[in-house]
């Protein structure tokens, strides 16, 4: 993907006494007093920040925070917990700018962050003046939101119609860099493991995987639907009947290019969902009427496994089973595993698989983990994000 990159930029000395704005992704948990509980997003925006002000710029930050309404600035929309958090990390003041649109005092060497850009009126829609505004508070534009870039908004995509440089930021590089090595050029086998509860909500990510991928591993719900549509009984288990057409389409496709679904050999049940509901290895043929599968069992596990051990490139969505109960946890810890030991390039995103990962202790094993959430399902579906768009519209002239 050719995208002006800002590192580049940076070592040409174009960025040296500049006015630099950062779009960066600072949507982090917060709890009710306003403590961060998760500041991964923070920790992954200071590379690029950083990197600006060693170059000598006048940096400006900002983000949204949650979705406010526009032109309502409550107390609660404030960036002001991440600037704090963002000061103890660069060891600095990072001041807090509000009603920024029309103009900011910002030095060489100094870094300000932007209140929350949801709250300027015209953001969500990409309002063109407003676009136009934020585009004159700089020299260069660095898109380093990755999570965010699946939105055109102004802050996101207007901006980089209008700045004068736009280009993409050392955490969107890294992240178009991992897309393209695991989905665009990938070492083949390319294995994708799609799980979660519903088919409803990865229907699409499912149909655009199974025109690339070499083995589909589906988990959770979205296995049960699948087990169901090879003709295997679930029990009570969550699955969606009215979607058995659209499974039975997916195993197809994949049959028809020589690739496949792997469909659950044996499986793990209970008959209520809790975290001490006692855990039954079963055949995937013997589900009782009473069942709920929880997680795949040890022998599909261990098959899984060892396709994924011989895999060139493995795509992560998702846990198997519900690995938040111990005695379901097995089939996401085997695959976790599997693929922390794997020498294919690993790229693993969303929410539940974050936490698995965390889990386990496996973060520095796997390939690439992706800041994004909506962006990275996106990708998946194989969609053109709109941030990628736009920079490579810049860097063509
Ligand atoms: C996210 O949390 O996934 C991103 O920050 C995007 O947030 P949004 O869905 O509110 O646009």
């Amino acid at each position: 993907m050719n995208v002006i990159r800002f590192e580049d930029l940076v070592a040409q000395g174009q960025v040296t006494g500049r006015r630099v704005f950062i779009r960066a992704d600072l949507n982090v948990p917060l709890d009710d007093a306003g403590q961060i509980t998760e500041d991964t997003r923070v920790r992954a925006s200071i590379p690029c920040i950083q990197m600006a002000l060693n170059a000598g710029a006048a940096v400006m930050v900002t983000s949204h925070l949650g979705r406010p309404t526009e032109g309502e600035f409550k107390p609660a929309d404030s960036l002001a917990p991440v600037a704090r958090r963002m000061g103890e990390l660069m060891g600095r003041e990072v001041p807090v700018i509000a009603n920024w649109v029309d103009g900011v005092d910002v030095q060489p060497g100094q870094v300000v962050l932007l209140e929350n850009c949801r709250v300027n009126k015209g953001e969500k829609k990409n309002n063109e003046e407003l676009a136009k505004k934020m585009a004159a508070l700089c020299d260069i534009f660095v898109h380093d939101a990755f999570g965010t870039a699946h939105r055109a908004e102004a802050s996101t995509y207007g901006i980089a119609q209008f700045a004068k440089i736009a280009c993409a930021g050392p955490l969107l590089a890294a992240e178009i860099d991992a897309i393209t090595k695991a989905l665009a050029h990938p070492k083949r086998p390319l294995v994708a493991i799609v799980a979660g509860s519903k088919v409803s909500t990865k229907l699409t990510i499912l149909q655009a995987l199974a025109k690339n991928v070499d083995q589909l591993i589906v988990g959770g719900g979205i296995a049960n639907t699948f087990m169901l549509a090879a003709g295997l009984p679930i029990g009570k288990s969550l699955a969606e009947a009215d979607l058995l057409a659209d499974a039975r389409a997916v195993i197809e496709a994949m049959k028809a290019r020589g690739a496949a679904v792997p469909i659950p050999v044996d499986v793990v049940t209970a008959k209520t969902f809790a975290a001490d509901a006692p855990a039954t290895v079963k055949a995937a043929t013997d589900v009782q009427a009473d069942d709920l599968i929880l997680d795949i069992g040890p022998t599909t596990a261990a098959q899984l496994a060892q396709q994924l051990k011989a895999a060139g490139t493995i795509v992560w969505n998702g846990p198997v089973g519900v690995f938040e109960f111990d005695a379901f946890a097995h089939g996401t810890e085997t695959v976790a595993r599997a693929i922390a030991e794997s020498d294919a390039f690993s790229i693993a995103g969303g929410g539940d698989t974050l936490a698995a990962i965390a889990k386990y202790g496996i973060e520095k094993d796997i390939g690439y983990i992706s800041t994004g959430g909506g962006a990275f399902l996106e990708v998946l579906e194989g969609k053109t994000l709109p941030a990628f768009e736009i920079l490579q519209r810049r860097a063509a002239g």
